[in-house]
């Protein structure tokens, strides 16, 4: 049977990979190595240099490809440096569309650094397709989709974001880092370039910082593989065989953050001091059908603010969370808190970020993978 036709679930733990050639080793080792003895000038076992290319990370590469259903994977040094290496494929005087409501350091990424080497980016309401369509003329490269986004956990209809980009001759990219390809799978809806910060839940453990970029077609990945080696933004050994090790598990954390995401955002729709819940699973959220039909489940990341929205409110309690940990990053196994406004999105300013409802009450949970019971006697006792 072929490694390509496996279900994903035996994917993770499969896909791509083969025993170490050297001793069979089942986990690829850490090359800990810059470089590779050659027997004349070009004479190598196809490794010649660790940031052109390293097996380990090469393991890791694969495996980003087979889980993802693309043909190359990219692995960099963070999820922005893998978002960095996509925007180096436009020129000055191009424009990106790309969804408003994002993590705020790519925001930052796009406006602080790359909109002063001529690269233009227009922030745009996805939920719409004529708002993306306003937006796009002929200067237009690339749409940029967040999906759900972080942290207002908006759904954004990849498939008919894909037609309009296609009917633009536009590239398409998706930030999957939320979903994962565990409940969504981005190339198969029609994008062009899958993104992860691996950070997340690839890497699951909150032990590196990692990113990563899955592609289909051969001539946009030897443009992104040039811009990888030029740049030399990659992952390193020990980081590549952590998030491989973190692969292998997805699915099954997966399923957790998912059931115990259901529960506390069921338990926090309930609760009379709280005042908005945003989680795609609930029937009445704007995009639940367009997370029914591009998502296999709805997650573990929930944003909520308290009734009244009052910024000491939220503080508080998530100065009172004992098993929720107060910090920035999501997609461990352990539940984080965080408050956006002053952590993950304060690179955004204050009149752009509240606009799509990013509050200074809000705060945002990634549900971990502990018991769900747990997890609520913490909130129940936070937020009183
Ligand atoms: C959705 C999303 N995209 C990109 C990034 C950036 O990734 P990294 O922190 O690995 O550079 C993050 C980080 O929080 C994120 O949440």
């Amino acid at each position: 049977m072929s490694k390509k036709d496996l279900k994903f679930n035996s994917k993770t733990i499969h896909g791509g990979q083969h025993p170490d050639k050297a001793y069979g080793a089942v986990m690829p080792p850490i090359y800990q190595t810059s470089t590779y003895a050659q027997t004349t000038p070009g004479g190598h076992q196809g490794f010649e240099y660790s940031r052109s290319a390293n097996p380990t990370r090469t393991a890791l590469e694969n495996a980003l490809a087979s889980i993802e259903n693309g043909v190359y994977g990219l692995a960099f040094a963070s999820g922005l440096s893998a978002m960095d290496a996509v925007i180096k494929l436009l020129n000055p005087g191009d424009e990106v569309v790309s969804t408003n409501d994002l993590y705020g350091g790519s925001y930052r990424l796009f406006k602080q650094i790359f909109e002063k080497y001529g690269i233009t980016f227009h922030f745009v309401g996805m939920q719409s397709i004529d708002a993306i369509e306003e937006h796009i003329n002929s200067n237009t490269k690339l749409i940029w989709v967040e999906t759900p986004t972080n942290p207002m956990m908006n759904v954004i209809d990849v498939k008919a974001v894909s037609k309009l980009a296609k009917k633009h001759n536009l590239l398409l990219a998706v930030d999957n880092t939320f979903a994962t390809p565990y409940l969504q799978r981005p190339l198969d809806l029609g994008v062009d370039i899958v993104m992860h910060s691996a950070t997340k839940y690839l890497g699951g453990h909150s032990d590196v910082v990692v990113g990563a970029l899955v592609v289909k077609d051969k001539e946009l990945a030897d443009k992104l593989y040039f811009i990888q080696n030029a740049s030399g933004a990659v992952c390193g050994p020990m980081d590549s065989f952590l998030t491989l090790r973190g692969i292998k598990t997805l699915h099954v954390r997966m399923q957790r953050h998912c059931e115990n995401g259901k529960a506390i955002a069921e338990y926090l729709a309930k609760h009379p001091r709280i005042e908005k819940v945003y989680w795609p699973g609930f029937q009445t959220h704007p995009n639940h059908e367009v997370a029914k039909s591009q998502m296999d489940d709805f997650g573990g990341m929930i944003s909520f603010v308290p009734s009244g929205s009052n910024y000491e409110e939220a503080i508080k309690i998530v100065e009172k969370l004992q098993i929720f940990t107060l910090a920035e990053s999501l997609g461990g196994v352990e539940s984080l808190a965080g408050h956006p406004a002053s952590m993950t999105h304060a690179s955004i300013p204050k009149e752009e970020r509240e606009k799509s409802g990013v509050v200074d009450s809000l705060i945002r949970l990634s549900v971990g993978i502990e018991d769900a019971d747990d997890l609520i006697a913490d909130l129940e006792q936070a937020i009183g």
